[in-house]
């Protein structure tokens, strides 16, 4: 990698750039492997299970209280930045974080590649939320190029880089807690292979289907349904992505068009904060396109509604408070917390000590 410059890494096509990022760092969803995912989901149920007890709680906390992360997140968040805060904390890092960019040196000015040099030279982990569809690669080539490095496992390397959303092409760890999320609720049907998945609402400019559609490459028999109005409807690199990979998929004009078929439907939320005209409130969604209380009669019994949140009108507030147990999504914000234990853990090379306590304690 530090044969090239920043513009040329950034020309490269993702799957190029993938070699680079190896396993060392978190910037796109077709880096992880099905063992990956798998390894993932079993690391994050362990996490959860050991720290039920006030000694596993301990034991937990004990594993990287020498390292230091800054959250650095530009774009509004709260469940990314506070589950990635809280994963942070149950394995005892010191944290630091910064969400201004007017009250950051950027505001003077300063590049991304300069700040990001300068955050390194402080912490041990930065985990990144930003605007720019390029900001989490830049940041993995300065962390290559810059001198620091961290020992971890016995190698020195870069200071890892998380990204916790790219623009609107990118959200890598959205998509593991989703997988995660899934394959939980399909834990007694086979998992998620050979299932029906419908992504419904802003799926051109939503990074979290996007990144949960490179994902099912992992899986055999996977059918996808896009319930989009045309002006939202998935783009053309997924769909390619999709074809290159056997993965069907149809476009469908409404939410009721595939609903009693499918085994999950994950929502989202209109991306209005890419929209060049400014409202002076967010646009409502397609009626087409929003989930009743209603719906979930026509579901399957066992199939499952989710949604990355922060939700809007898009699902009727009753579907909230309905009690239904295959309404996941609040389910599905604290497995993100766990998740991301698991993705610092592995990281960080805690993974044996992790199995070995869960082995010794179970
Ligand atoms: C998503 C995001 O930021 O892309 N939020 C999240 O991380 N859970 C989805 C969204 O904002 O609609």
């Amino acid at each position: 990698m530090l044969d090239l410059s920043l513009p040329e890494f950034l020309e490269l096509s993702v799957s190029d750039k993938l070699p680079y990022v190896g396993t060392k760092a978190i910037l796109y969803a077709q880096q992880f492997s099905r063992t990956d995912l798998d390894e993932f989901n079993e690391l994050a149920d362990t996490c959860r299970k050991i720290f039920k007890s006030p000694a596993g709680a301990d034991f937990l906390g004990r594993l990287l209280p020498h390292r230091i992360c800054l959250n650095f997140f530009v774009q509004p968040s709260s469940r990314t930045f506070l589950s990635f805060s809280a994963a942070q904390a149950i394995l005892g890092m010191k944290r630091m974080s910064l969400r201004d960019m007017n009250i950051s040196s950027i505001s003077k000015g300063e590049s991304l590649e300069d700040s990001i040099r300068t955050f390194i030279s402080y912490v041990d982990l930065v985990v990144m939320r930003h605007f720019d569809n390029h900001a989490a690669a830049t940041a993995f080539w300065v962390a290559g190029k810059a001198h620091r490095r961290v020992a971890i496992g016995g190698q020195e390397q870069p200071v890892p880089i998380v990204s916790g959303g790219s623009g609107t092409r990118q959200h890598p760890t959205q998509a593991l807690l989703d997988i995660y999320t899934l394959s939980k609720s399909f834990e007694d049907r086979g998992g998620i292979d050979g299932k029906k998945i419908m992504l419904v609402g802003d799926l051109k400019r939503g990074r979290t289907v996007r990144s949960l559609s490179y994902l099912m490459k992992n899986y055999d028999g996977v059918q996808l349904y896009f319930a989009a109005p045309e002006e939202y409807q998935m783009n053309e690199d997924i769909l390619s992505f999709l074809d290159e990979h056997n993965i069907p998929y149809e476009k469908l004009r409404s939410i009721t068009e595939g609903l009693a078929d499918v085994d999950a439907v994950y929502m989202t939320r209109i991306q209005d904060e890419w929209d060049t005209v400014k409202h002076d409130s967010h646009p409502p969604a397609n009626s087409n396109f929003v989930f009743h209380r209603d719906h979930l009669k026509l579901m399957k019994p066992n199939a499952y509604l989710l949604h990355p949140l922060p939700k809007r009108d898009e699902i009727e507030v009753e579907v909230d408070y309905c009690d239904d147990s295959r309404v996941v999504y609040w389910r599905q914000e604290r497995n993100g917390m766990w998740m991301r234990v698991a993705i610092i853990a592995t990281l960080f090379d805690c993974v044996d000590r992790i199995r070995a306590y869960d082995q010794a304690h179970s």
